[in-house]
């Protein structure tokens, strides 16, 4: 059985090992800073089993000691979106909790595929690949399979087809600027565009895009938690049943789309390697420049964060 620990016991990490226990998908590990929380949900999770019919071990920890041995680690510890509150917001605070949690994987799971889950997405997935010094294949960000799912579903309704018969992606960086591909999104193979007028095409773009916005301004008291967890649980999948999947995700980019030294969503195919390709598609010139775009705005975060004092 794999060992999966999940970093961070609120709403997406709990929801998380709820997904995986259902599916089985090997041992899970619940850490975080409030012992009774993790301690607390992990019970739960696992006097679950015998209704839900899964024989998943489930423990909860305060320390991060506890990953040891992880085959993949899911992080989603950090502070989650107030209302009003950007994305960007939350860089400070979060970066300081990443990079604790990036120095344990470090000592402790030297071997471990790591999925950040954590805002600002994409700032804090090239913040804990620049800490662990982990290849890139071995540091993932989610973000894409959610946002995608959100486009998926909004698409699915419009149309009025089922969510599964949707393909579609969003790439770019997990913010304001993300960029939903109308380009080759399909119900099974036929164009969106053949059952849905432009103008409303672009209505479900910038839904998409205010995805995220839209659940934290209807919780009040936090953000979405079920896609995002169900998002990352669908990559771990992915990795330790070696599906290849082709999904989009938060990747470093070593010269792929023309950036570098960079983590932002895109195309890649999962597998028991981890990150095995970056595939690169043929962009309309207005998506290409809204990549680029989303691209700037995932640069000014990581510039921010370098301008912090060094890593404790
Ligand atoms: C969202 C937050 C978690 O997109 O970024 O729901």
């Amino acid at each position: 059985m794999p060992k999966i620990s999940v970093v961070g016991a609120g709403n997406v990490g709990a929801s998380a090992a709820l997904y995986l226990a259902e599916a089985e998908m090997g041992d899970v590990t619940l850490v975080d800073i409030m012992e009774g929380v993790a301690k607390g949900k992990a019970l739960d999770l696992l006097q679950a089993g015998p209704v839900r019919g899964y024989d998943t071990m489930i423990e909860g920890s305060g320390d991060m000691r506890s990953v040891t041995g992880s085959d993949l680690i899911i992080v989603t510890a950090g502070l989650p979106r107030k209302p009003g509150m950007s994305r960007t917001d939350l860089l400070k605070a979060n970066a300081d909790i990443i990079r604790g949690i990036a120095k344990a994987i470090k000592e402790h799971a030297p071997k471990a595929f790591v999925i950040t889950v954590t805002n600002p997405l994409d700032v804090m997935t090239y913040l804990l690949h620049r800490i662990t010094a982990f290849p890139r294949e071995r540091v993932i960000g989610m973000a894409g399979v959610l946002d995608s799912a959100r486009f998926r579903a909004f698409l699915a309704m419009e149309i009025g087809v089922s969510v599964e018969d949707i393909q579609a992606m969003v790439l770019g960086g997990h913010g304001d600027t993300m960029v939903p591909i109308l380009s080759n999104a399909t119900v099974s193979g036929v164009p969106v565009q053949k059952f849905v007028a432009r103008e409303r095409l672009g209505e479900i773009v910038q839904r998409t895009r205010d995805g995220g916005a839209e659940i934290v301004k209807l919780l009040q008291t936090g953000s979405a938690f079920y896609g995002p967890a169900a998002s990352a649980v669908q990559m771990a999948e992915a990795i330790l049943k070696d599906k290849k999947r082709l999904l989009p995700a938060c990747a470093y980019l070593n010269g792929e789309y023309g950036f570098r030294d960079l983590y932002l969503g895109v195309p890649v195919i999962l597998g028991s390697r981890g990150l095995e390709k970056i595939v690169e598609l043929d962009l309309t010139a207005e998506e290409k420049a809204a990549l680029a775009k989303s691209a700037e705005d995932v640069k000014k975060g990581i510039a921010d964060l370098e301008l912090e004092p060094a890593a404790r």
